[in-house]
């Protein structure tokens, strides 16, 4: 199967496989957004059971208080995430980077800060975070960089057409652009050619007024002549589609049809966002851009993930929820053991626990060997 074998991402890096973890929130950071053992065990059994490349969680570039998520908004951030990746490239042939993201304020109050309340000088404050945050990344020994360039967060927030700042930043989307653009490039210079670079981003928010395909084309192609190694393709994810809950802070993943779309349900198809990057990968072939293209949601088994390549619709498949439920799943279906994979039921038990702060792990831990112990082979 072409799943398994090794693919090259910009004659940069060697993976193992074309299978990705993408990034999954474990909340298994300590509250400084300190590595801990806990999640320590959770990505090694991830590189045991034979994915080709983690993306971790989502890892903070600003210096705030972000509960038990990672950061390397500091320099004493950089000794606990060197043993991280130091103890996965010991256990294995798997590959990992980090995803960096900048967020904005939320409360249960219901405060929600968005792109239009920061000033001229917030804004120029974001694209030093993120490359001071890469140089650590580089010197932690991490093998790629992940812009977080979607969802419901700061960067997607700029390049969304629910940006209405009336100033460079917002409107056009030439201005949209702009932020996302120094970001690039500000975290190329601070990271070197050599090592890769890539970037999420949605192919379509599904909100009223947000991007769709039309937008997200023109957006890939900006970011693609910027020299980006990988454009990782997903959706929606949006605050805008989000249904307020009394004394609960705006959840954009478990309520609203946009959030489906970025962690899709049991009743969405297969590969149900497959054809966004499809389309994004033609636009940019044809206009002489050839990035690494990987796509994500809802990809259950092996085969579904080889229609994917074998379409030609992507260039590495992500498979985040049902690694989190088998993280074997890469070895079992390599090794012929389909039947032990512990199959995802996609009932967002885990995106669920993500958004009440609680340590995310699968239910079906449980139900199948009577502790919230994984598959261990
Ligand atoms: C609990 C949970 C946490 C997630 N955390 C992140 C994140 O930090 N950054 C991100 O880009 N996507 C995040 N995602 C989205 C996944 O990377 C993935 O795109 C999505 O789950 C769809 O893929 P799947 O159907 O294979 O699970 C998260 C998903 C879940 C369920």
């Amino acid at each position: 199967m072409k799943l398994f074998e090794p693919y090259n991402i910009a004659g940069k890096l060697e993976l193992p496989n074309r299978i990705v973890m993408p990034p999954l929130v474990t909340r298994l950071a300590t509250n400084e957004g300190e590595v801990t053992e806990e999640l320590m065990d959770r990505y090694l059994l991830y590189a045991r059971g034979g994915v080709g490349l983690i993306i971790t969680e989502a890892v903070s570039v600003k210096k705030q208080k972000s509960g038990p998520l990672l950061r390397l908004s500091e320099d004493r951030f950089i000794p606990g995430l060197k043993g991280l990746v130091d103890q996965i490239h010991d256990a294995s042939n798997s590959k990992v980077a980090p995803q960096l993201i900048h967020f904005l304020k939320i409360s249960r109050s219901g405060y929600r800060q968005k792109v239009e309340d920061l000033t001229l000088e917030e804004i120029r404050a974001i694209p030093q975070l993120f490359a001071e945050a890469a140089c650590r990344a580089r010197e932690v020994g991490f093998d790629a960089l992940e812009l977080h360039f979607a969802h419901a967060y700061t960067m997607s927030s700029f390049l969304s057409r629910h940006n209405k700042r009336k100033d460079d930043y917002g409107g056009s989307l030439k201005n949209r652009l702009r932020l996302a653009q120094v970001v690039v490039e500000r975290t190329r210079s601070a990271i070197g050619d050599n090592m890769v670079l890539g970037a999420r981003m949605n192919g379509e928010e599904f909100t009223l007024g947000g991007n769709t395909l039309k937008q997200s084309r023109e957006i890939a192609l900006s970011l693609a002549g910027l020299g980006l190694d990988y454009i990782s393709i997903t959706a929606g994810g949006k605050f805008e589609d989000a249904v307020a809950r009394d004394g609960r802070a705006l959840d954009p993943y478990t309520t609203g049809y946009s959030g489906h779309r970025a962690m899709p349900p049991a009743w969405m198809p297969e590969k149900v966002n497959a054809y966004l990057c499809a389309d994004i990968k033609r636009t940019l072939d044809r206009q002489g851009h050839n990035p690494t293209m990987i796509t994500a949601g809802r990809i259950p088994t092996a085969s579904v993930a080889e229609e994917v390549l074998e379409a030609g619709d992507a260039d590495l498949v992500a498979v985040a929820r049902p690694i989190l439920c088998d993280p074997f799943w890469p070895r079992k279906y390599h090794e012929g053991r389909d039947k032990d994979v512990q199959k995802c039921i996609y009932c967002n038990a885990c995106r669920d626990m993500d958004a009440a702060h609680q340590k995310v792990v699968c239910v079906q831990w449980k139900r199948k060997n009577g502790s919230v112990a994984p598959p261990q082979s």
